[in-house]
């Protein structure tokens, strides 16, 4: 991104943002949450993996919203919220004083450390000039300093309905084939509401003898403690 188009994108977003918030105050409003879907998604970005016991840090985080999800899954989650918008993050430090905030700028400010899992939901909700590329480097980062593997939600191309020139409707298989330009294993979910869907990209994509992703072979493993299902059947 060019400079005046970096500004022009964070003042875009701090704008629109701020706006609802001195509209809304503390409120899915604010964030553009206006149909009670945040919880679907939570639970879809949880199934990445074993969340309990993990490092999570969540990029686009609003209101911390997630931090307090986890703990109603019962989850036991060191969280850090990293949101661009500082407004955001102090009225989320009020709220949820045990988890870490941080107010930056994912695509201009490094991120310091590292995190077993990075999720970020609602984040690509608009439409900037070279989108794929602005995706590629938003995920990428996410990628960078995760451990584990990253998350991410999308609207997808697969409406009825286009509410505005502003949405960002991402073709599923286009960011299917970002993801495996990125790591060999990813899962895509559309499987959760017709219009949006989520990916998974795992760090851990080292395959096995039997050309079966290691880690996903691990816990067939544990369930069944053999390599042969048929020699465990009765
Ligand atoms: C739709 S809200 C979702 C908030 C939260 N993830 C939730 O679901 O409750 C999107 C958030 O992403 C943040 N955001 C957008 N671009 C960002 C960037 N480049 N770096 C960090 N945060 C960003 C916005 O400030 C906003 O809080």
């Amino acid at each position: 991104m060019i400079s005046e188009r970096k500004d022009a994108y964070k003042d875009g977003v701090l704008k629109r943002y701020n706006e609802r918030l001195s509209l809304y105050g503390y409120s899915p409003k604010s964030l553009g949450w206006i149909k009670g879907r945040q919880t679907v998604r939570f639970k879809v970005l949880s199934e990445i993996g074993e969340i309990d016991k993990t490092r999570v840090l969540d990029i686009g985080c609003g209101f911390g919203d997630l931090y307090h999800f986890f703990g109603k899954l019962g989850k036991n989650v060191d969280y850090t919220g990293y949101d661009i918008n500082p407004n955001f993050i102090e009225i989320a430090k009020k709220h949820y004083p045990d988890a870490n905030f941080v107010v930056g700028n994912i695509l201009e400010e490094k991120i310091r450390g590292t995190y077993d899992w990075v999720l970020a939901s609602g984040v690509f909700e608009f439409k900037y000039p070279d989108m794929i590329g602005f995706v590629k480097k938003f995920l990428t980062t996410m990628l960078g300093v995760a451990t584990k593997g990253i998350a991410a939600d999308f609207m997808t191309s697969y409406v009825d309905y286009r509410g505005g020139k502003e949405g960002f409707y991402a073709s599923p298989e286009q960011i299917f084939r970002l993801g495996k330009g990125m790591s060999k294993r990813v899962a895509l979910r559309h499987d959760y509401m017709p219009y949006e869907f989520c990916i998974y990209i795992y760090k851990d994509a080292e395959i096995n003898k039997r050309n079966v992703f290691a880690s996903f072979d691990k816990q067939i493993k544990q369930k069944f403690g053999t390599d042969e299902f048929f020699s465990v059947r009765k």
